[in-house]
């Protein structure tokens, strides 16, 4: 399990408040690494999570900083350079997502997810990214995009698009900074129970019934079902992923038709098996 370890190493977590990437910061300090924490000024989980980082032993550095202001992710990122030294892990985890048909989306709406989703995990990646080749860090670089990014879903037009060019995006940076020992990769989540997608515009229930059914493994993933791939990208075990996904999603995207429900019930076929669970 040494090759999971963290200890000595530094990673930064943004949208760390609540939700995924709480329980990424929680892993990765449980794993031994100092914590950088950023989300949105005045973001109420912050503190938890710093509390959470701090209660394994490990140090948490809680940042306030809107994502979505580009111009600033530069300055933001030499200031963090400057007061906790260099950074090893980077996860850009910090999303926001809105339900609507595309025709309603306004420029506003668009731009917003835009500049979360994929401008501020260029900006900050870009930034970062030099840090960790100056200071010579084989850094790894995670960006938590979606299973749709991969295969669309209505009503989330800039969603879909957003995530779908951060894909593209990491691949780019992982050919770009390969020479440099630094991997990029993505971590793709299927649904999860977090408080994304916080106004639904329909019946939230009846659509999380009847998801349920279209997932194989029958229900949304707790967030800490995802830190496993997010520790293997992060730490030597994965030295040698790059350009790749790794995709947490109970097998939504293998599942092309959910035909399942329509076949007879399983039937274990072996002469002596007890009749099927
Ligand atoms: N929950 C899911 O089902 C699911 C599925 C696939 C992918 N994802 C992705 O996982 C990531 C985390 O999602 P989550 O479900 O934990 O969401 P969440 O809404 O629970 O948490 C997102 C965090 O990001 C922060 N954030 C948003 N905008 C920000 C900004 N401008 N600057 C700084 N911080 C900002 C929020 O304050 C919040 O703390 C997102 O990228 C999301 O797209 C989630």
């Amino acid at each position: 399990m040494h090759r999971f370890d963290l200890t000595g190493r530094t990673a930064l977590v943004t949208g760390a408040a609540r939700g995924l990437g709480r329980a990424f910061a929680t892993a990765l300090a449980e794993a031994g690494a100092d914590l950088v924490l950023v989300d949105l000024p005045g973001a109420p989980g912050l503190a938890e999570t710093a509390d959470l980082v701090r209660r394994t032993g490990r140090t948490a550095h809680p940042y306030e900083q809107d994502l979505s202001r580009t111009d600033e992710l530069a300055a933001f990122a030499d200031e963090v350079r400057a007061a906790v030294g260099p950074l090893h892990v980077l996860v850009n985890n910090a999303g926001v997502a809105a339900l609507e048909r595309f025709n309603e989306i306004t420029p506003e709406s668009w731009f917003r997810v835009m500049r979360v989703n994929l401008d501020a995990v260029f900006f900050l990646t870009q930034r970062i990214a030099e840090h960790m080749v100056n200071d010579r860090v084989a850094g790894r670089i995670i960006t938590v995009t979606s299973k749709n990014g991969l295969v669309a879903e209505a009503g989330l037009a800039h969603y879909n698009a957003s995530k779908a060019a951060a894909e593209l995006l990491s691949q780019t940076l992982a050919i770009e900074l390969a020479p440099h020992g630094i991997t990029v990769n993505t971590l793709a989540p299927g649904m999860v129970e977090t408080p994304i997608d916080g106004e639904f515009p329909f019946d939230r229930d009846a659509f999380e019934a009847a998801y349920r059914e279209r997932i194989p493994l029958g229900r949304y993933a707790r967030p800490e079902e995802c830190t496993g791939a997010l520790l293997l990208l992060a730490s030597d075990e994965g030295s040698y992923l790059t350009g790749s996904r790794i995709v947490v999603d109970g097998g939504v995207l293998a599942d092309q038709m959910p035909r399942t429900r329509f076949m007879p019930p399983y039937r274990n076929t072996l002469p002596s098996a007890d009749p099927a669970p």
